[in-house]
This record gives C-alpha cells, structure tokens and sequence, in this order.
C-alpha cells in the first residue's frame, strides 16, 4: 500500500474493503491538518477569529456527539481543558436532547459529528439555536444540517468515509480538537510540528500491520467476547477500540476505565478472555500494570499495546513515542487493525455489519 492515495477518491482501489482504505489515509489526513489552521503560514487556512473570542467568552464548554464521534470528544475534552482553561463537559446527544444538565452562565456548543446529520445531535442543536446559545459544528460533511444550523463551522477534511465503522473520521475530529483548543489557549507546545511527527509515525504502525492480524488471529479466534482497558486517555480511547471491535466483529466487547475492573468486571474473566491493555499515560502506568497482573492472575490472555518510553518486554507490541496528549492518534491505529482482521478471520463484511447505518438520520 502506497502513501500516495487520494483521500476524496470514493474507489476502493487495490483495497478488499474500504474500512482498510480510510485507516490507512488516516496518514495523509493528518499531514493534510498538521498543515491548516495554523496562523504562521501564508499559505494555511487559519481559523475564524470570531470562532476564538466566542470561546475565549464562554465560562464551559459542551461536546455533544455519538458514537465514535462522542467517543473523540472525550480525548478532546482533555486538549480544551489543558489548553484553554475552560472546563468542558462530554454529552452523548441522545441523553442530551431529553436530560439537558443545568447548564452555566456561558456554555459554548461544540457537535462533532461525521456526517452532520445525525438526528439526535440535530436534535440538542434545535435546543440550543432556540435557547440563544452559540454553537460550532466540526464535520466531515459541510453543508449538512449541523454544520448549516451552528452558528459556526470548521470541516474535518478527512476525505469520503464509506465503511460503517467510522476511522479516519475519529482520528480527524481529533486533531481539528487539538487545533482548535491550542489556537484558543496559549499552550506552549509546537502543535503543527508535534503533528506532523504523529502523522509519520501513523505510518509507522500501518506499516506493521500484519503484526495486528497475527495478534487479531491469536487472541480473538473463538471468543466470544473481550476487554479493553486503559487509564486517562487510554481509557478515552478504550471504548472507542470497544466499540470498533464490537460492531463489526460481533464480539461483545467492553472499554472501560482499568481501575473500575476490581470494582464488578473482574468477575467475568475466565482462562482465556482476551484483555487488551493500552499504557501510554506515564502518571497511571504503574497502576496500569498493576490491574494487567489481577486479570492475568485469573487466567486472562493480556495484550498490551505500550508506548515505547513505559514499554517492558513481553508487550504486544510498542507504540512510537510522541507527545503524550497525541497518543490517542497512535493507540487507535492497533485497536482499528485489530477489529478488521478479527472480523475478516470471521469471514464477515467488514464494511457493512449487520443492524448498522453509516449515517442514523432517526432518533
Ligand atoms: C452511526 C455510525 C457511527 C457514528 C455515529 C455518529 O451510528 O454507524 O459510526 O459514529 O452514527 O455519526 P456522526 O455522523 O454524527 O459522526
């Protein structure tokens, strides 16, 4: 597989499904964004200045999506609370539109969504236009109804998403967070350089990818169901890997924050049961290893996916190093890979699991 594709061509190409496609153009998308929003160059697409100073007034921020879309607001939450100052709250758009939490004086409405057309996100939107908040969309899909209907919009530039399972999508919505929440902050990191540092290193672990069938093959083979877990922004991205394995395979999984395995989970582990563990946080890794050695205690198959300064032998396999906060980017990539050969070792279509829209337009 080449570097070279054209992330708007809609042809599957030289690949079996396009679930395959878009992990691997997750590179060039990344170095496409690496490149925008940023003021410093001529040339660079720089964000809206009244996008800034609307968010730089409001005193909490509120990311509202679904699915894989809710699932990159929770690392993002992260990037405007470290960056920005701004407390931010995560909501599912589902239990938002009918449970609004009491809000504070001066919300400010994040939607990220792929489509822009999600109808239970479209939904809160309507509530918030008629409540007089301001509202921003992040999309893949401009000119569609969350992005028209926000008072604000910045495109995801990921290119066509075709397969159901959503990932280059995640990992755009990401970085056009991380942009986002470092143009509003005054944080000290080189984002664009940081950036374009994961993009490379995006490549790296899809260059590997064969090492996440072998993993998919032996750990996955015959179960009927699996664990991730992590700490932080492991655990952020643990239920999004959760779900990418889930849908598609049909092997019930579950991600869920490590520490919480003692307090009811922990029970369900057998001789066997596959627990993948992602360890790229250093302030948690030592607990992280810790709740590794209770579930392999009681007979689980651990797979752990570290990055490279917290890595011991015995890892499945050993992410690059970047910057901690962008780990999310990386750590993503296995827990992608390792959903689609699983799923293609089941002889399943990938692209179209069963019960699943790419797009819910009803509530
Ligand atoms: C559907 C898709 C998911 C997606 C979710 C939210 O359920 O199957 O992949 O994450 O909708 O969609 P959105 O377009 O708003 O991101």
């Amino acid at each position: 597989f080449h570097l070279d594709i054209d992330a708007s061509e809609t042809d599957k190409g030289v690949y079996p499904y396009y679930m395959l496609k878009e992990i691997d153009e997750q590179v060039i998308v990344a170095h496409t964004l690496s490149q925008y929003y940023f003021d410093d160059n001529a040339q660079i697409q720089n964000i809206d200045d009244d996008i800034i100073s609307a968010i730089k007034a409001a005193d909490r921020l509120y990311i509202v999506a679904a699915g894989t879309s809710y699932h990159a607001g929770l690392v993002g939450k992260r990037y405007f609370e470290q960056w920005t100052g701004i407390p931010t709250e995560v909501h599912i758009s589902s239990e938002f539109a009918y449970d609004q939490p009491l809000l504070s004086q001066r919300p400010f409405f994040i939607f990220l969504s792929q489509s822009g057309e999600t109808a239970d996100s479209r939904e809160v939107l309507d509530n918030v236009v008629k409540q007089g908040y301001p509202s921003l969309t992040l999309a893949n899909v401009m000119n569609s109804t969350l992005t028209r209907e926000a008072n604000f919009a910045l495109p995801l530039l990921a290119g066509p998403e075709i397969a159901v399972a959503s990932t280059k999508a995640y990992t755009a919505q990401i970085i056009v967070e991380a942009i986002l929440a470092h143009a509003v902050g005054d944080s000290q990191i080189d984002l664009k350089n940081e950036l374009a540092k994961t993009a490379v290193e995006m490549q790296v672990i899809i260059d590997q990818k064969d090492e996440f069938k072998t993993i998919a093959e032996q750990a996955l083979r015959g179960q009927k169901s699996a664990f991730y877990i992590g700490r932080g922004l492991d655990a952020a991205v643990a239920v999004e890997a959760a779900l990418k394995l889930k849908e598609i395979s049909y092997i019930q999984t579950e991600g869920f924050a490590a520490g919480e395995l003692k307090h009811g989970t922990i029970s369900l582990i057998e001789e066997g049961t596959p627990v993948f563990a992602l360890l790229t946080q250093s302030k948690t890794a030592g607990l992280v290893r810790g709740e590794i050695a209770q579930v392999a205690a009681r007979g689980a198959n651990t797979i752990i996916i570290s990055g490279k300064a917290l890595a011991k032998k015995g890892d499945a396999y050993i992410l690059p190093d970047v910057n901690e906060l962008l780990m999310p980017l990386l750590t993503v990539i296995p827990a992608q890979l390792i959903a689609y050969y699983a799923t293609l070792d089941r002889n399943l279509d990938v692209d179209r699991p069963r019960n699943l829209a790419k797009s819910v337009t009803v509530q």
